[in-house]
């Protein structure tokens, strides 16, 4: 996180390694959802099959890193059987025990949201979410379900409303960065995120 974006740097300084610790834990929970909906792509289109396919292969490639950063940061042991297993699962593109592996590795690190709950937002949360969705992120987050594309940037609310909360947390903590969301991703700040929680997990979106 660059400080000299962040409006509140004391805030976003402890972002930062929340962030950090987040990651491992983020990125199984977002694996297991993707390939979830790849093992039963109903009414995906095959644009976005092959968009799901193409993410959870990166994803993948990047995960040995991301365990090796959470073992330093928790001070915790990582389950390297398991992640080697992954590797060789997905080779041989054995779906069902690449889902039954990061389920497993999903659940022996959890993303814990705490810190992150919607309940915790303030009114000012709230304002400052509503208006950088409005602002941002509904002029991209339009597609729907079945649009032809690799990288759809679905309707924010309905995401929302179709995955267990901790995915969509995952989700918008490590989501929010890809190359055309670099410039936003700095400033969203603990609040911002709890604000944007609530906004879209309890349907507050105008
Ligand atoms: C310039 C267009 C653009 C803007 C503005 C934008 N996004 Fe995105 N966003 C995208 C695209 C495209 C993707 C899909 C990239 C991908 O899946 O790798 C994405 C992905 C995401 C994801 C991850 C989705 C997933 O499937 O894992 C989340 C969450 C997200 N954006 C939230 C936001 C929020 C919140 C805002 C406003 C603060 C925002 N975005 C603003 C284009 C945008």
């Amino acid at each position: 996180m660059a400080a000299g974006l962040c409006p509140a740097a004391a805030v976003c300084a402890g972002l930062g390694t929340t962030l950090d610790r987040a990651r491992f834990p983020a990125e199984l929970l977002i694996v297991r959802g993707d390939l979830q909906r790849l093992i039963s792509p109903r009414s995906l289109s095959s644009a976005e099959v092959t968009g799901l396919e193409g993410r959870i292969e990166s994803a993948l490639t990047g995960l040995e890193w991301l365990a090796l950063e959470y073992a330093a940061l928790t001070k915790s042991e990582i389950a390297q059987p398991l992640l080697q297993n992954l590797d060789r699962s997905w080779a041989q593109r054995n779906l069902l025990a690449v889902q039954g592996l990061v389920s497993q590795l999903s659940r022996m690190y959890p993303l814990n949201g705490t810190i992150f709950s919607a309940e915790r937002a303030t009114a000012d949360d709230i304002k400052r979410a509503r208006e950088l969705d409005l602002q941002l992120c509904q002029g991209c987050h339009i597609d729907r379900v079945g649009t032809e594309k690799i990288l759809p940037a679905y309707r924010l609310e309905e995401m929302a409303g179709n995955m267990p909360s901790d995915e969509f947390l995952a989700r918008l903590l490590s989501g929010v960065r890809g190359t055309s969301d670099t410039a936003l991703a700095n400033p969203l700040s603990l609040g911002d995120i709890r604000g944007l929680l609530r906004l879209y997990q309890e349907g507050a979106v105008d």
